[in-house]
């Protein structure tokens, strides 16, 4: 196992740095103000080669490896949580079970596009009863002649309305549960597809999350990804990767509160010396930089297996579980370091700690995280 990055990872890790410095911390506070959607920069970002960085030149992407797109999410979480799960989503979910899944024909129409930037992507699992659940899936799609009809709803989409293209699940053979289910690409603009509730979240709210609405979506045979009632596997298979880009959102957005907190520790004077020199607050800030340490080589260690085409939906959901569940504990020291000025509106700690909360939530919450690790470990626990 490796635990190193290489010159070139670095030197992309300072490209990505200086492009989240430059065009997303200025308008990150309006963003979260404003629950807007960060149109232009995710436009940049496409053209930085950002928005398909493990993808292959061919199918338009940047050809960069895995790790390198953890780097890019943790860069851009570490300025804007929000932002960085725009990328995860749109690699992760959106784009790669097309890349995995799809027929060439697929690739050269969906693929291409999305890895360009010149399209966005979603991944459209949850519903109001499957969500931890997800093989509860109710959406059904049944085939009439060459179009598959989709009905039903979708919850807590990233991306949403944003996204043109949306890798969705449904049911089509409602008897067979988790076999019954396939994967469509579903298309923004197609008769009978609309969205509900935009959310107004806590955190993270330069990302756009809507609800995804079928009504007799009529989506052509062709459009129908992997084989029928492949659904669930290519979801679960989608996720395992999905996950490495959860935990390095919670990294970035962690580390990003930890060094305004170190920087303001070392400026803040206290009985007569910084506070970053009272050994109550140096062991928080050592054990913050530990911690982060920690989820860091969790998290490149399941990119390099992913990278390697090595299990690793294991190494993937213990780099979530962990990151977000320490990212949680350095935003709060963070912000306890700062004291009552942390707690205010306009300071970045504040953001963070709202923006960390939903990484212990979605592409599985925490407890699931350890479910999957428990069912590497131990084996599947009986039904
Ligand atoms: N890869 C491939 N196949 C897998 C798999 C994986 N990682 N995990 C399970 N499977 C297969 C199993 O082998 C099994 O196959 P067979 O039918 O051939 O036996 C099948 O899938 C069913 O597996 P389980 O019986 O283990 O399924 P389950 O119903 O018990 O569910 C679970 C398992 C881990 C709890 C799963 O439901 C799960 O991961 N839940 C969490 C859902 C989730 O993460 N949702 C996130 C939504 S997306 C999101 O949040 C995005 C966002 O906003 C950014």
């Amino acid at each position: 196992m490796k635990f190193t990055t290489t010159k070139e990872q670095e030197e992309f890790r300072m490209k990505v740095r200086h492009f989240a410095e430059e065009e997303v911390k200025p308008i990150a506070f309006l963003l979260d103000k404003e629950n807007q959607f960060p149109q232009e920069a995710v436009k940049k970002m496409g053209e930085l080669g950002f928005m398909g960085i493990p993808y292959p030149k061919e199918y338009g992407g940047a050809g960069m490896d895995v790790i390198s797109y953890a780097i890019a999410v943790e860069e851009l979480s570490r300025v804007d949580g929000g932002t960085g799960v725009i990328l995860s989503a749109h690699v992760s979910l959106g784009s790669w079970p097309i890349f995995a899944y799809g027929t060439e024909e697929q690739k050269q129409k969906y693929l291409i596009p999305l890895a360009k930037g010149e399209k966005i992507g979603a991944f459209g699992l949850t519903e109001p009863n499957a969500g931890s659940d997800a093989g509860g899936t109710e959406t059904t799609a049944v085939l009439e002649g060459d179009h598959y009809v989709l009905n039903g709803g979708k919850i807590f989409i990233t991306n949403a309305p944003y996204a043109d293209t949306y890798v969705v699940f449904a049911s089509t053979n409602p008897e067979e549960g988790t076999r019954g289910i396939s994967a469509f690409i579903v298309e923004k603009g197609m008769e009978g597809f609309t969205y509900g509730d935009h959310y107004d979240k806590l955190g993270i709210r330069s990302s756009s999350t809507a609800e995804l609405i079928f009504n007799n979506v009529r989506v052509p045979k062709e459009n129908l990804l992997g084989k029928e009632g492949q659904g669930f596997k290519i979801a679960m298979a989608t996720l395992d990767g999905g996950r490495i880009g959860i935990a390095s959102q919670a990294l970035g957005i962690a580390q990003g509160a930890y060094e305004h907190a170190l920087e303001y520790a070392k400026e803040r004077i206290q009985f007569g010396k910084p506070i970053a020199q009272q050994q109550v607050i140096s062991f928080k800030l050592a054990d913050m930089a530990t911690k982060l340490r920690c989820a860091r080589f969790l998290i490149y260690s399941a990119a390099e297996l992913k990278e390697h085409h090595e299990p690793y939906g294991m190494e993937s959901a213990m780099a979530k579980q962990y990151a977000s569940d320490i990212g949680l504990e350095v935003v709060n020291d963070a912000l306890q370091i700062f004291g009552g000025s942390g707690y205010l509106k306009g300071m970045e700690v504040e953001r963070a700690y709202r923006d960390m909360k939903i990484c212990t939530i979605y592409e599985g919450t925490n407890e699931i995280q350890r479910v999957v690790i428990a069912s590497h470990i131990i084996g599947k626990a009986p039904k």
